[in-house]
């Protein structure tokens, strides 16, 4: 019949408009947004830069790595030659096998053995979770993380509206495997498990292997998947044999997400993942949908400086580099910290962990550090799966983004602040 009349030129008869099923959020110019948004609210975090962005500040707050440390001659060079020699490499192409090869050897420094075409390439490790978000949880799912955790998976999972299950954290063990299988046992099944194994973000910590044979027995007792990021995977400090990943001791159940962005540089966006193989295809799509293409031209730089065979000394001055200023920041801590106050010590990644007295405010602490001393740390209630108060007298400490000097002289200016709240008045 509507075929008949739009042959005829008879316009169609309006379809009724739907009315939207709840009041969406609404700008005061009237812009409605997407429901979703109404739980994305203000990241902790974005507060945290605000304060940052003033001029002069000494930051031990966000997460750099090191600039200054950057191959950027040798990733220039390598750039320059693939746009020089071939105009294709700016086209609309396929993810680079070569590159899938490279990381493949990679992976077996973390215990894993697979095949290049197991790898799937990401826009660094952030859109690999976005994407395995996408795959697995849906809206108004559940999702199982720690109760202090990386500000960016809490930010892909609250588009979902998820229902958040948090287990505590231990800043010198590590999450709680305990609260996981009591979630289990007690009904929970959520999309994923979310787990950092190596120098956690933001407590510092690496799990151990003990832990680890747990997780993924749960996960296999229980078909619930884990997203492990593995970001800091390759950066530890005290030599010794590094332990397997949780994707090593169980690729069935393990996400495997990795990234060069704290190992190379995080401009060239190029992260990657491993998941089991029937999920591969789905991962495709789902990126395909997002944005088409690789960031190719950070992935040809990643490719061009793996060939070069200049990675592994890369990385071991990244260590050695990275474990002197951590121990610049132990350093430092023990001479001007007062009693009362305890940090852990990392043996990986980037940050310490600091605890102070449980009547302390870090958020509040921050504002005085930045006007007092212009000193900033991240508040721990900023990195807070939910609500922040378990945290609330807690705070990270970034020890790769200044040089041991500057440290010394951060900690220096926050042991005076820290003084001077905790004087009797
Ligand atoms: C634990 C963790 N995962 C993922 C990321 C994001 O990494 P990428 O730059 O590869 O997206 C970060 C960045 O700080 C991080 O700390």
């Amino acid at each position: 019949m509507i075929e008949a009349m739009t042959k005829f030129n008879i316009p169609a008869p309006s379809p009724p408009v739907p009315t939207p099923a709840k009041e969406a959020p609404t700008l005061s110019n009237g812009l409605r947004l997407a429901h979703a948004m109404e739980g994305l609210g203000r990241s902790g975090l974005r507060d945290v830069m605000e304060l940052l962005a003033r001029p002069g500040i000494l930051s031990l707050a966000v997460g750099l790595p090191a600039s200054e440390l950057f191959p950027h001659e040798l990733i220039a060079q390598g750039i320059g030659r693939r746009l020089a020699n071939d105009p294709k490499n700016l086209q609309y192409t396929l993810p680079l096998r070569d590159l899938k090869a490279r990381i493949a050897e990679l992976m077996v420094l973390r215990g894993v053995s697979c095949r290049p075409e197991q790898i799937f390439l990401t826009s660094g490790c952030q859109q690999a979770m976005d994407l395995h978000a996408h795959l697995l949880l849906d809206p108004k799912g559940q999702v199982m993380m720690e109760s202090s955790i990386y500000d960016g998976i809490r930010m892909v999972a609250l588009r979902f509206d998820p229902q958040i299950l948090t287990v505590p954290s231990d800043p010198e063990t590590g999450i709680d495997v305990d609260a996981v299988a009591s979630w289990l046992e007690r009904g929970a099944r959520p999309a994923f498990l979310y787990v950092i194994t190596e120098g956690h973000n933001p407590l510092g910590v690496s799990i151990s292997l003990e832990k680890r044979l747990r997780l993924v027995e749960l996960a296999r007792q229980y078909r619930m998947p884990i997203l492990e990021d593995d970001t800091y995977g390759f950066l530890r400090y005290d030599g010794g044999p590094s332990l397997p990943s949780l994707h090593a001791l169980d690729p069935e159940w393990v996400c495997y997400m990795g990234s060069f962005s704290k190992t190379i540089a995080p401009a060239l966006r190029t992260g990657w993942t491993i998941a089991p193989e029937p999920l591969l295809q789905r991962l495709s799509v789902l990126k395909h949908a997002s944005d088409i293409d690789a960031p190719s031209i950070g992935h040809h730089a990643v490719h061009a400086f793996l060939e070069s065979g200049h990675f592994p000394r890369h990385l071991e001055t990244l260590r050695t580099e990275y474990g002197r200023r951590r121990d610049a920041m132990l350093a430092a801590l023990e001479q001007h910290m007062p009693a009362g106050v305890r940090w852990n010590r990392p043996t990986g990644g980037f940050f310490v962990w600091m605890e102070l007295p449980r009547h302390l405010d870090a958020a509040d602490l921050l504002r005085v550090a930045v006007e007092t001393e212009q000193v900033a740390f991240v508040p721990g209630s900023a990195l807070c799966a939910v609500g922040g108060s378990h945290a609330r007298n807690c705070l990270r400490l970034c020890f790769t983004s200044c040089s041991a000097e500057t440290i010394e002289e951060g900690v220096r200016r926050l042991g005076r602040v820290i003084k001077g709240v905790m004087a009797p008045i």
